[in-house]
């Protein structure tokens, strides 16, 4: 297993910033899973989505895991929310679920600066029931692929970033 941090949640729960700010303090470079494939393809994920449709964005996805799992050391890498189900997730290192309620990340997206963008770039956070139904699934993937678990609600990414080291030192 490589020795990077692969930080997985759903959509909108903050795996970018507190990825972020997990650089910071561990002195390690930044990968996000979704700027890859985006980079890669010269398109938004909302485009991809659009033009070329979900099956082809969830293929993208592997080939990013299988690369990073093969090519990539100490980094810390904010996946994609759909990111938990490629095959090799674990052999890309060690996996961090950051948990919250449903509720609780559509509170955290609606007080964030840029709530209208957020849920704009989020072709699957379109339909809320929907979307709730995608957690209630999700949610049990995260817990059972995920090394260590995070309860992230209502905390800062300073609070969490701590959390994450106590707990990765263990
Ligand atoms: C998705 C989550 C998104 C992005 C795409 C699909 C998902 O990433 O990969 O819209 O299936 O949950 P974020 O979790 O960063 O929003």
């Amino acid at each position: 297993m490589s020795n990077n941090i692969v930080l997985i949640g759903f959509m909108g729960v903050g795996k970018g910033t507190v990825a972020r700010e997990l650089c910071k303090k561990l002195k390690r470079l930044m990968l996000d899973t979704d700027d890859l494939i985006e980079s890669s393809e010269n398109l938004k994920i909302r485009e991809i989505f659009e033009t070329k449709g979900e099956e082809y964005f969830r293929k993208q996805e592997s080939l990013v895991a299988k690369n990073l799992a093969a090519n990539v050391q100490n980094c810390v890498i904010a996946g994609g929310g759909g990111f938990v189900n490629v095959k090799n997730l674990n052999k890309i290192g060690t996996v961090i679920y950051l948990k919250s309620s449903f509720d609780g990340i559509i509170k955290r997206i609606e007080n964030s600066q840029n709530a209208q963008k957020k849920f704009a770039k989020r072709p699957l956070l379109k339909d809320r029931d929907k979307a709730k139904e995608l957690f209630k699934t999700r949610k049990k993937i995260y817990e059972k692929k995920a090394d260590i678990i995070v309860d992230v609600e209502g905390k800062s990414a300073k609070n969490i970033v701590k959390e994450i080291v106590n707990k990765i030192k263990k």
